[in-house]
């Protein structure tokens, strides 16, 4: 049974369609990234799953379990085992950064802050922040501060983790850092879906790589086809400016 199916989904902004019957199947543990020009639904993709956008046809299906967006209890249910992080890391700035880990988990989940605390100063170990516990974002670089966000999902102890371009608003220098972390929970198996344009990231780190253009999916394929056998011509053009271009 797959972790996450997508099965026909559509969606839309207003009466504009933006995503066009979707389906992908994620078995647990996979890293799935979606690859793509900009304004092909990458973002929206993620959005509709965390239920932050209605689909408009088709369903989600998580656990073997068909989730109703319409239902606010389901859409709960669903983000207990789903986190996204979105690249601006939206950090509470008046928040040191143990509270910014631990206070969804205290304050939502209702969790014992004695326990969320050791879990956090744990994640944030992992993360290479060990030493910040106490730092404030604005005395963090932006790289930490991405850092924090990504501890800050794992804090929600999510089986599937949502990463949007969370390495595009960062220095060069910074990006593998953030990388690095996305690597080690690769490797715990946790699974994830992200998007990101750092196309050497993908292809390493990825089970399947997911090419969506005008909210559709052109092809799916593991990194080796898509990067050196894409069957369709506009995965190929893509692929090959994108890379030409870094
Ligand atoms: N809040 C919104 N309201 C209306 N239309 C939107 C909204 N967000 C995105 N869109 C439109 O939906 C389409 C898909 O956008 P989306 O953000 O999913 O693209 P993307 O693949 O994530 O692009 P990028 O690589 O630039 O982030 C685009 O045509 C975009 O203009
Ligand atoms: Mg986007």
């Amino acid at each position: 049974m797959p972790h996450l199916a997508v099965e026909n989904l559509s969606s839309a902004y207003a009466q504009q369609q933006v995503l066009r019957n979707i389906t992908l199947s994620v078995e647990r543990g996979e890293v799935i990234s979606l690859i793509g020009p900009s304004g092909s639904g990458k973002s929206t993709l993620l959005r509709v799953l965390m239920g932050l956008l209605p689909p408009t046809a088709g369903r989600v299906v998580l656990d073997d379990a068909p989730l109703d967006y319409a239902s606010k209890q389901n859409v709960r249910d669903a983000r207990d085992k789903m986190a996204i992080v979105f690249q601006q890391y939206n950090l509470f700035q008046n928040m040191d950064v143990l509270s910014n880990v631990t206070v969804a988990p205290i304050k939502i989940k209702k969790r014992p802050r004695e326990q969320v605390e050791t879990e956090a100063k744990e994640l944030l170990r992992r993360v290479g922040l060990a030493d910040k516990h106490h730092s404030y974002p604005d005395e963090l670089s932006g790289g930490q501060q991405q850092r924090v966000a990504i501890a800050r999902a794992l804090a929600l102890r999510p089986e599937l983790l949502l990463l949007d371009e969370i390495t595009a608003a960062l220095d060069p220098e910074l990006v593998n850092e953030v990388l690095d972390t996305v690597r080690t929970l690769a490797g715990e198996g946790i699974t994830m879906l992200l998007v990101s344009h750092e196309m050497a990231f993908v292809r390493e780190v990825s089970t399947r790589v997911v090419m969506m253009d005008k909210g559709q999916i052109v092809e799916t394929g593991t990194p080796a086809q898509i990067f050196g056998n894409a069957q369709e011509a506009r995965t190929r053009d893509f692929v090959g400016k994108i890379l030409r271009h870094h």
